[in-house]
């Protein structure tokens, strides 16, 4: 992309760069703490599940009138400090031919997994423009309505190793044998596989910035099944490349997984402004392994919205007090929310996260 395209990129986003998420993500005194929730909009929401009796998961993402709606509804319900884009991982892998269905109960299925040479090299490469033009028309929209309310909206993408877990598996998977090995079996198809990917993850990423996204966060949720060398030989350098091709869009990016204090520095050597941990480590003790120049999101066990509220609340001071004199820290879950959420508890946790941090 030239610089000229960049420019008018940026111009379209209103300059949110003095917001508190922006601020922390630059590693700046805030006035308080921000917050997001991953999955924020979804079916804890009774906002969500109407609009599902009428509508598939696909129907709403590839609407961008209802994705952008959804993308609202946490924001009106709850004072967060940042939206993300009503999407999911998985419509990328049906731009490359892959066939994408959730089915009820089961999560969901791809319907001609990749499992041969041959399987990865009919796997088409397709434009942003060309294969999920709706999500990057629902950024258009959500952000018209957030610019004037003063709130980034984030753009996200599975990174390439979850990707190519459901992409190999056909769906959701417990020990990632399948997929695993593919990695261990054969690793030129493995390469390949994971060099299209990441074109597809980093132009899906700068695309959605040059839509309107302020800030992007690349999902890499089931790399925790990992050892620490197999992540650096055979995933880190697809991670690295896609945070490469988004960084062109000259927007900052969150890079999240689970699972990960294995190797929570070579997550963090491939790239990101900001590294996301989860519950299975103390945020400080995270930290300290980043070092100073890197923010920190998380990192709530989301089962803790559960608990009745004084419970709650311990836990989001304990998670507040780790990162207590250091400026940085985006509060967050450590994975996403579960459906089974109770709403009241969403409102009091972002409350409190404000108050108790306000300066
Ligand atoms: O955060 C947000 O509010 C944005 C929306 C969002 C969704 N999925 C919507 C969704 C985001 C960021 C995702 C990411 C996603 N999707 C991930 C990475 C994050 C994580 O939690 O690890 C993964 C692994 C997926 C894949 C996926 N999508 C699964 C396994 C499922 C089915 C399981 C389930 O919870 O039902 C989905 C469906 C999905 N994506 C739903 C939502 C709100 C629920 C579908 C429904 O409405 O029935």
């Amino acid at each position: 992309m030239t610089t000229q395209t960049n420019t008018q990129a940026a111009e379209q986003r209103a300059d949110l760069s003095d917001s508190r998420f922006h601020k922390a993500i630059r590693c700046e005194p805030v006035d308080a703490t921000p917050i997001w929730l991953m999955r924020q909009a979804g079916r804890y929401m009774i906002e969500y599940r109407t609009l599902r009796e009428k509508y598939t998961i696909l129907e709403l993402i590839k609407t961008p009138e209802l994705a952008c709606e959804v993308t609202l509804q946490p924001i009106n319900a709850f004072d967060l400090d940042a939206a993300i884009i009503f999407a999911d991982i998985l419509p990328p892998l049906e731009g490359m031919g892959l066939g994408l269905e959730f089915i009820k109960g089961e999560g969901p299925v791809l319907h001609n997994p990749i499992r041969t040479a041959g399987d990865v090299e009919r796997m088409t490469v397709p434009t942003p423009e060309e294969a999920l033009h709706f999500t990057l028309d629902a950024i258009r929209l959500a952000r018209n309505a957030l610019d004037s309310r003063g709130i980034p909206l984030i753009g996200f993408s599975g990174a390439p190793f979850t990707l190519a877990a459901y992409a190999v598996e056909g769906g959701s998977s417990r020990n990632h044998e399948k997929v695993k090995g593919l990695m261990m079996g054969e690793p030129e198809v493995w390469h390949r596989l994971m060099e299209k990917l990441a074109e597809v993850v980093g132009h899906y990423l700068r695309a959605q910035a040059e839509a309107g996204a302020h800030v992007l966060q690349l999902f890499d949720s089931w790399v925790g099944a990992l050892s620490p060398d197999d992540y650096r030989r055979y995933v880190q350098p697809y991670s690295r490349r896609a945070i490469e091709i988004a960084r062109g869009a000259g927007v900052p990016i969150i890079h999240f997984g689970t699972d990960t204090a294995g190797f929570l520095e070579d997550i963090r050597d491939a790239g990101g402004d900001v590294i996301g941990v989860d519950w299975r480590l103390d945020l400080a003790a995270a930290w300290g392994r980043l070092g100073t120049n890197v923010a920190v999101q998380g990192n709530l066990d989301p089962i803790a919205l559960m608990a009745p509220w004084p419970e709650l609340e311990k836990r989001a001071r304990y998670v507040l007090d780790q990162a207590k004199g250091r400026s940085g820290h985006i509060f967050n879950l450590g994975h996403g929310i579960l459906p089974s959420t109770p709403v009241d508890n969403v409102k009091r946790l972002v409350e409190f996260v404000h108050e108790y941090t306000h300066q």
